[in-house]
């Protein structure tokens, strides 16, 4: 890459947007990093810049129109306008679908795509002046595929990949880039939550549980967040890949 790029990775502060932030700064670009705990953030921005990389932390509820228009104007006066967005900001909530209601189904959809869209909305007319721009969606395979128990999960990450498709389709051959990567499930807190969850409602231990998920990605074990930030950091040097599902599901790869 020519110039230095700056990087706006959503759900910066742990898990899989931390191994992604981080790896971007081991490519040199600047990172900024936005989530709501703001202890988080400024953890993964402290250790982008002890890899030498430029590095804001930003506090960012996702779904909060004006904040994420404040937040983005922030990063421009840091560190100059956002080349490359990451949307992984997410949750993941698991109940059987009678037991969902209203907020379970409107949260999932406000964090997983609205926030999304909005960060979109803010970022992608600059891109698109600029002739060059990556936006990479952490959807899921339960963005191509239906699982039990996470309907509202499940209908945001397809949304997402819809989200993306469409837009990758509108930006075509303008030198931005829209693609998703779907991942099973990856060895965050998210999955350490959902096992919990699991063993308390069905009297397996924890390290079962566990093991219960691994199993159920195709390849049979977890997935890493460092994985991830492979294929996204792989998306950022990536010109012609447009409106792809990048599947991470632990099989071998050739
Ligand atoms: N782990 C998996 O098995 C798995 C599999 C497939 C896809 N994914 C996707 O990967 C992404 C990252 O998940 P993870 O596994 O790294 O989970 P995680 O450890 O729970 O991290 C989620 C991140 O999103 C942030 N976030 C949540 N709500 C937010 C909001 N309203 N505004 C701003 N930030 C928000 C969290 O920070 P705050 O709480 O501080 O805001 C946190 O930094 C998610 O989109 C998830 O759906 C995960």
């Amino acid at each position: 890459m020519a110039a230095r790029r700056v990087a706006l990775i959503t759900g910066g502060g742990r898990g899989i947007g931390r191994a992604i932030a981080l790896a971007f700064a081991r490519e040199g670009l600047a990172v900024a990093v936005a989530a709501r705990t703001r202890r988080q953030v400024e953890g993964t921005a402290d250790d982008a810049r002890d890899l030498g990389a430029t590095a804001l932390a930003v506090a960012l509820d996702v779904t909060e129109p004006a904040a994420v228009g404040t937040a983005v104007r922030e990063v421009a006066r840091a560190l100059g306008p956002v080349d490359v967005l990451v949307n992984n900001a997410g949750i993941a909530e698991s109940a059987p679908f009678a037991k969902t209601d209203l907020d379970h189904w409107e949260r999932h959809l406000r964090v997983n795509v609205t926030g999304p869209y909005l960060l979109t909305r803010e970022v992608l007319p600059g891109m698109l002046e600029r002739g060059w721009g990556r936006v990479v969606n952490i959807a899921s395979l339960a963005g191509l595929a239906g699982a039990p128990y996470v309907s509202a999960y499940t209908a945001s990450k397809h949304a997402l990949v819809g989200l993306t498709r469409a837009l990758a389709a509108e930006v075509a051959g303008q030198g931005v880039t829209v693609n998703a990567i779907c991942p099973g499930y990856v060895a965050t807190d998210m999955v350490w939550r959902g096992a919990r969850n699991i063993a308390a409602k069905t009297g397996r231990s924890f390290e079962e549980a566990v093991a219960v998920m691994a199993r159920a990605n195709p390849g049979g074990r977890l997935i890493e967040p460092g994985e991830v930030a492979a294929a996204a950091v792989t998306l950022v040097h990536d010109e012609r890949t447009n409106g792809e599902t990048v599947i991470l599901d632990g099989s071998p790869r050739n």
